[in-house]
């Protein structure tokens, strides 16, 4: 065990190596499963060593809570079902913001336990006792508060997800002034603990940034959540990092830092995506889900537009030399996506040519169709992303669209006065034959009419996408070639 010891460091600098290949790995499907592993195997060389670098362990104490946390993380990983990640993301979270809240409180505790026994007490046990040092008292205050405003604002982005009662989105005046005061005040308390080391300044600092946490995030919409539970993701990462440097921990001063920036990164490219900025969701209000539409009703009805029967389309796709199926969000709610794996497949057989292409914000969360294409075994080089097949639409001869709504909005290109003009969408538009499958004319998450569901070249197939994905399915098989 001395040779872990005396090697610690080598050990951290393998787990974070070992890291940032995690993270190189979940970049793509194909890697991902080997970045998991590169993680797992990082995570056990970091707890493990610090295991015997820790002096004195209260070895029970540690093993006690492990084991507790395996049980739980264990139950929950193998029963959350996939619609219930984002919430569990968020309450994992809202568990590292609080580790790093108890760590700092535990810290300046023992800092002060040690300064009440007196130097010549622990000199005459053999403990060397240094003053905390300013920057010491520091990381303390920013690993404090940036942990309790993560705890709290998580466990509200879990209730809001979870759509629990108590997570109530707030909304007025008052708020954002609330919300200056409290930060204010927070600040205040924070630079006086760090000034001066009292300790009930320390207590009103954590306390304010707890309460900062909630009032910071109750005003922001349901719809914007994933960015929130991204962002609190960097957030848990950055609070790990400033821990790390109060415990002298270099792997959670690196483990802590990829997290931070790696959830910063992600957050940036959902909002660039969405064609909003990071501080219009935070601070703007409401949109998408508590969006009303844009068009009125009457308007909508007026618009012509051609449908047809799911027959009719498993018809022209078996004859089709190149089909793209565009999920959205419609695809997940109706858990079509075995279906559509399904329809796939026989069309290949049949000789088309089948891809998938996913928009980075299709559905609701981060890589939500990836998955869900995964789960259903597609294979990973079927499926492209918008910058990889935008250019092949115009010579597709048939887009399948499946639930998706906003991703393939022509108005994010054409309409100047359209709020998602300028985001980024898949060109299904420029395709040869467009087919829509939905329930109802009714708008997606911006709140938004498409005019891709009136092009003379669509087909809208209306109906629940399992079902209408199985009925192409029985119509193709029942074709044939
Ligand atoms: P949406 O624009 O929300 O459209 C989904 C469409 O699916 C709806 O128009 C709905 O029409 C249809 N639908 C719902 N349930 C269905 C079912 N069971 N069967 C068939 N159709 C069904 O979805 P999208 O195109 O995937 O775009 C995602 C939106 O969410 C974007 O605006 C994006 O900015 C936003 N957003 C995404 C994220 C991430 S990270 N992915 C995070 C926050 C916000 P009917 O009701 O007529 O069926």
């Amino acid at each position: 065990m001395e040779f872990i010891r005396e090697y610690a460091d080598w050990f951290y600098l393998i787990g974070a190596v070992l890291f940032i290949l995690t993270l190189r790995g979940l970049s793509g499907p194909k890697t991902a499963i080997a970045g998991n592993r590169y993680g797992m195997i990082a995570m056990a060389i970091a707890v493990v060593t610090t295991f015997f670098v820790a002096e004195n362990p209260v070895v029970w104490m540690i093993l006690a809570a492990m084991a507790a946390g395996a049980v739980v993380g264990i139950a929950r990983a193998r029963t959350v079902p996939m619609t219930q990640m984002p919430e569990t993301v968020a309450l994992m979270h809202s568990l590292v913001g609080l580790a790093a809240v108890l760590i700092a409180v535990a810290a300046i505790i023992h800092n002060n336990k040690l300064v009440e026994l007196g130097p010549d007490l622990l000199a005459a046990n053999g403990v060397t006792f240094h003053e905390m040092s300013k920057v010491h008292l520091f990381e303390l205050f920013v690993g404090c508060f940036v942990g309790a405003i993560t705890f709290t604002a998580s466990v509200f982005a879990y209730g809001k997800l979870a759509a629990k009662k108590w997570a109530k989105t707030i909304s007025g005046s008052w708020v954002k002034p609330v919300q200056a005061l409290i930060f204010i005040a927070m600040l205040a308390a924070g630079i006086h603990f760090f000034l001066t080391g009292s300790m009930t300044s320390f207590w009103a600092m954590t306390g304010l940034a707890l309460a900062f946490g909630w009032v910071w995030i109750a005003p922001v919409g349901g719809g914007d959540m994933p960015v929130v539970v991204s962002l609190l993701n960097s957030f848990s990462g950055w609070a790990a990092a400033g821990i790390g440097f109060t415990l002298e921990n270099n792997m959670l001063i690196v483990a802590g830092s990829l997290v931070g920036s790696s959830g910063a990164i992600l957050s940036y490219i959902m909002c660039k995506a969405m064609n909003r900025s990071i501080i219009n969701v935070l601070f703007g209000g409401a949109m998408g889900g508590a969006a009303a539409p844009t068009v009125a009703a009457g308007a909508q009805v007026q618009r012509n537009y051609r449908s047809g029967s799911a027959d009719d389309a498993g018809f022209l796709m078996s004859n089709a030399d190149s089909v793209v199926i565009v999920p959205g969000y419609g695809m997940a709610q109706g858990r079509a996506q075995n279906a559509v794996k399904e329809l796939a497949n026989l069309l290949k057989e049949q000789g088309v040519t089948v891809r998938f292409a996913i928009h980075p914000v299709a559905g609701r969360m981060p890589g939500h169709m990836n998955v869900l294409l995964a789960e259903a075994d597609v294979p990973y080089e079927d499926i492209l992303e918008m910058d990889e097949i935008n250019s092949d639409f115009p010579a597709t001869d048939v887009v399948l669209v499946i639930g998706a709504n906003d991703v393939v909005n022509p108005a994010a290109k054409d309409d100047p006065n359209s709020p998602i003009y300028g985001m980024p969408i898949l060109e299904a538009h420029k395709a040869r034959t467009i087919m829509v499958i939905k329930r109802s004319m009714a708008t997606g998450y911006a709140g938004l009419d498409n005019d891709l569901f009136y092009n003379d070249k669509t087909m809208m197939i209306f109906g629940d996408a399992k079902k209408v994905v199985e009925d192409m399915t029985k119509a193709i098989n029942g074709t044939g070639h």
